[in-house]
Order: structure tokens, then sequence, then C-alpha cells
């Protein structure tokens, strides 16, 4: 591995830290904020592993100023956030919560007045339960829902905010939130799942539109799960499933957005989803971005399975593979990230590239005050090194966003897959750099 330094990858190459509200504001209900999908599920019976909930998370609410200032210590320039949507529109629609946008007004300004870049996700998974009574976003109708947020949230911060990214990871929300339900709003119903993807996909082209049309100078772009996915040998078999969980992860999220439409040649069932589709989305499905984000955690190795049904495919797990992991049971394959930076710079249409996620959760221990994290460290060097491997072959890769600053709810995981550079005790909230947040401030310097 060679050593590598910030300055490797270009002065005007952002680097920063990425968080979403649910995951760290905790104060579900201060200031008029109403339920979101993931407030509600949290509570189901066996929703979350550890049976915790984000009900206080890492108070991000109050303690903002605190983890800009982390941010800025650590020598970051840019901090990544989403809008909690019940916030700002207790309904879903219609009444605007003023106390809401001027609480991110407030972070907004409290990044500027450091010199901090702000950067806001519009969407990371936490629709406002009101409009999930609805369908959620299986109904047709979001595509009105969300235009209304985007155009309130960009009116409002366009002004100081010109880095967007319209929605995280729609092949996550989707599939997890209405196919496995393993996510909030826990339903298991492949049209709804089918429903909801098409949806997404579209959104990200209307608020994109909104985005344009409201912030002078915007950079907007959308950040996509992406997956290093191989068969587990060459036989046809494997083959054929790997393609159909390739398709239904990674590209039913990018080549509708690049022109290319779904991918109906290698998972033929998914042509169901044309049921949603109607004559105008063709020509609005395909988005232009300024960039698009990628968020790489892990490699899959696919098989044929006759579970699940339709896709008759199914992952062989990291822990039957004898390959390094993190403390959620992800494979830690440092190549595979520079594999799909290569593949999704390949795309056409594709203009700049921004990780816009990428970390490793562990079994954070204290020892004598300090969080050795060695193993972070590494992770850190080895994925930083094949980004500079791709960028250095063409990929034109912008900027780099760790997951995450500080430790916190993650997601059904609950706080037990600690992800941060900094250290949270749930209990007191206070945060304790780790050694990774240390050798970022070094790397930045
Ligand atoms: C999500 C984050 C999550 C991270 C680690 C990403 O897919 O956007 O919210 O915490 O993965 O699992």
């Amino acid at each position: 591995m060679n050593t590598i330094s910030a300055s490797d990858f270009g002065n005007d190459f952002k680097w920063g830290v990425a968080q979403a509200a649910f995951q760290t504001e905790g104060h579900s209900y201060s200031d008029g904020k109403t339920d979101s999908i993931w407030d509600v599920f949290q509570y189901k019976k066996g929703a979350i592993k550890t049976g915790e909930n984000a009900s206080k998370a890492c108070n991000f609410y109050e303690l903002y100023p605190e983890d800009i200032a982390l941010t800025k210590n650590l020598n970051f320039d840019t901090f990544a956030f989403s809008l909690s949507w019940p916030r700002i529109l207790p309904q879903g629609i219609g009444q605007i919560n003023s106390k809401g946008l001027d609480y991110y007004d407030r972070i907004i300004d409290n990044c500027l007045s450091k010199n901090i870049t702000p950067w806001l996700t519009l969407y990371h998974w936490d629709l406002p339960q009101i409009l999930q009574q609805k369908k959620g976003w299986a109904n047709r109708d979001v595509l009105h829902w969300f235009g209304e947020f985007a155009n309130i949230c960009s009116l409002k911060f366009g002004d100081r905010v010109k880095n967007w990214k319209v929605l995280n990871e729609p092949s996550a929300f989707c599939g997890f939130g209405y196919m496995t339900g393993e996510h909030a709003p826990g339903i298991k119903n492949l049209f709804h799942f089918l429903a909801a993807s098409h949806h997404a996909n579209l959104c990200q082209g209307i608020g994109a539109n909104i985005i344009r049309k409201n912030v002078k100078n915007s950079y907007v772009g959308t950040g996509l799960a992406t997956f290093q996915v191989e068969p587990k040998n060459n036989k046809w078999y494997n083959i054929g499933a790997t393609e159909r969980i390739e398709a239904t992860i990674n590209k039913m999220y990018i080549e509708p957005l690049v022109g290319l439409g779904y991918p109906y040649k290698d998972f033929p069932a998914m042509k169901l989803i044309e049921n949603y589709i109607k004559p105008e989305d063709e020509k609005n499905i395909k988005v232009s971005f300024d960039y698009i984000g990628i968020q790489y955690y892990c490699r899959l190795i696919g098989k044929f399975s006759l579970l699940p049904p339709i896709a008759f495919a199914d992952e062989v797990p990291a822990k039957n593979r004898n390959v390094p992991m993190n403390n959620m049971g992800f494979e830690i394959y440092p190549e595979g990230f520079y594999n799909v930076l290569k593949k999704y710079n390949s795309y056409p249409n594709i203009n700049e590239i921004i990780v816009s996620e990428n970390g490793i959760c562990l079994d954070d221990k204290i020892e004598n005050g300090n969080i050795n994290d060695e193993v972070r460290i590494k992770f850190f060097q080895d994925y930083l090194n094949q980004m500079l491997r791709a960028k250095n072959e063409g990929v034109n890769i912008k900027g780099y966003f760790c997951w995450t600053l500080t430790d916190n709810f993650e997601w059904w995981e609950g706080f037990k897959a600690r992800f941060g550079l900094v250290y949270v005790n749930h209990q007191t909230q206070e945060r304790i750099i780790k050694k990774s947040g240390l050798w970022f401030k070094d790397f930045l310097k």
C-alpha cells in the first residue's frame, strides 16, 4: 500500500463528513416536528435488533455547534447532512413549520461561519408518517409531495447552500422499506416496491429541476448505494442469479437516470414495473446531474437460490466466506470500491463523481480514555488508495465524504454499529475523537 496524502487528490478536492437527520438529531417531537416513518417503525416489536430507538440519538438538534466545530477541528471542509421532512412540513405537505426551517438555517449559518461548506441531502429516509398512510413512496402523488418539499427547501436555503443531493440511496429505502420490510415503513410487497422505486427514480429529476430553478450556481446530484457484485463461481445459474441481484440493487437506480432504461435484459421479471410507468416518464426519468454520489460499503457474492421466488437469487454472506468484515457483517474489500468507481464512471452522461458515503463500523472500545481504532485507519488508507488509483486512471472524482462524523443510530442495528470518527456515549452525549479522527486530521492538514 502506498502512503498517500490529501494533496494527491488536488487542491480543489472536497473532503467532508456526512450524516443524516434521523440518525443524529433526536428531539423527535420538538418545535412542531411530527412522526416520520422511522419514528413509528422503530417502536415495532423486533424492528431494531438492539431494542433501542433514536428519540435522543446524538442530540445533534442541540449539539450541532459542537459537531460542526469537531468537523472543523478534524480539518474537513464540507459538512453533508439531511433535512427532516416532517420537521419542515409536519403534515407532509401544506403548512410550513418555520421553527423547522429556522433550525436548519442555524446549522447552515454555523457551517458558513466556520468556513465549512454545507451540503444538503433532501431525503434520507424519514418520510412523514402521514404520507405513508397514503402509501408513501408507492403512491404516485409522491411526485407532487416531494416536489413541494424540494421547492420549499431550495427557496429557503438556496441563497447559502449551493451543493445538493436529492435522494439518499433509493435502492435501500425502497428495497428494505417496501420489499423486505427490514426498514421503515416495514412493508413487504413487490408491487409497492416497484412503484416506490419508479417514483423515487422520477423524484430525482423533479428535485434536480426544482433546485436548479431556485438556486443560482447550484451543484446537484443524488446518492446511490453501489455494490461490487460477483457470482460465487462461473456456473451459469450463479451467473444469472448474480445478474438479477445486480439489476435490482445497482442498475435499477442508475440506468434509468443515464438514459438506458430499466435492466429488463438482466432481469425480465422487472418488466412488472411498467405497470407504474406513464408515457411522459421516459423523458423525465433521465437526469443530467452535475455529479453522481457514489456510496460504497461492500462486495456481494451472488448465487442461485430457490428463495426468494421471482429473483431466485441470494448472496453468500461474508461470514461464510472467511473474509474481513465490519461489525454488521459487510465484507471489507477495497478493490471493489475501485471497480465500482470505474464502472459508474463509464456510464454515459456522468459528469462528475462525489463519493458521498464510505466508512466502516466496528465494536469500538474506550481504553484509558482513547479509542484506538487502527482497523478503521487501515480501512481509510486502503479505500483512499483505491480511490486515488481510479482518479489517476481518469475517473472524474471531485470529493470524498466519510460516513460518518459521530457514532449514530444505525437504523435496525441500533447504536451497536459505530461508524463515527468521533465516539459518542449515547447516555451522556460525550464525544471523544477516535484515533481514526486524529488520523484524518493529520491527513487533511
Ligand atoms: C446509509 C446510511 C447508513 C450507512 C451504513 C448507508 O447506506 O445511507 O444511513 O448509516 O449506509 O450502513
